[in-house]
């Protein structure tokens, strides 16, 4: 099964849009969104009612996604986020308020595992060292994990050896074609940022999972950043926020 895997959309319409229709081109099966919908971006509802529309969807709650409803103390984000999460509370219908409320801090399914930071801490972990990559691994039911929260697109192998090794995706392409004594090698994606991508390619990133093959390919895709920075300037959102998204930062 071809799945669309994306997460970090924080409320960009324009790059989500363009992630959605690349998915709808390529013709996935089904789509696994790891959080953080919402947060930073102008268009948070808008992007909620899209991602809500989406076929056969494994989603789970980001930190921004659960500051936007105020299940978390936001006292310790930075100004520029504790700005946006104030600002976004007020921009969400009822509608998305909801649908985000019920959102769960992780899934787990048969033949993969999704939450937003890591496993041990869903909303505030970032993954991305071996040392939290076998940390974590006791507390995952199936391979591989699908996480975001970094907004950089990585991948965590454990080799045949027992040997952990962390990948940045230059080659935009990952194969996990080994199968180990005990089952599948655990392995851990993650696909970057839909909305705020911090790899300094502002492009916006996602990936293609095929769950036969075991392959897992990250796309980047240009949208238009200038239409995103006006609608952030006219929301009033910092101008940090929409400066940023020029320089994938
Ligand atoms: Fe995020």
């Amino acid at each position: 099964m071809l799945y669309g895997v994306f997460a970090d959309v924080h409320a960009n319409l324009e790059a989500l849009a363009a992630v959605l229709d690349f998915f709808t081109a390529s013709r996935v099966e089904g789509h696994i969104c790891c959080g953080d919908v919402v947060g930073y971006g102008p268009d948070p509802d808008e992007c909620v009612a899209r991602v809500r529309a989406l076929k056969k969807l494994v989603i789970v709650c980001g930190n921004h996604d659960l500051a936007a409803i105020g299940r978390i103390d936001i006292d310790w984000f930075n100004h520029y986020a504790r700005t946006a999460a104030l600002w976004t509370r007020g921009a969400l219908s009822n509608e998305s308020r909801a649908y985000l409320e019920r959102l769960t801090a992780r899934c787990d399914r048969k033949d993969f595992t999704v939450v937003h930071g890591t496993p041990r801490r869903p909303a505030d972990e970032y993954l991305l060292s071996v040392a939290l990559f076998k940390n974590n691994m006791s507390r995952v039911g199936a391979w591989p994990l699908f996480c975001g929260h970094s907004h950089i697109p990585t991948s965590f192998h454990c080799t045949a050896g027992g040997k952990v090794e962390l990948i940045f995706p230059e080659d935009r392409q990952i194969v996990t074609g080994e199968i180990a004594p005990y089952g599948i090698v655990p392995v851990a994606y993650n696909p970057g940022s839909v909305g705020q991508p911090r790899d300094h390619d502002k492009r916006a990133a996602c990936a293609l999972w095929n769950s036969e093959a075991r392959t897992f390919r990250v796309h980047r895709l240009a949208y238009d950043v200038a239409v995103t920075q006006g609608k952030i300037r006219q929301v009033g959102l910092p101008e940090h926020l929409a400066l940023r998204l020029a320089c994938g930062q």
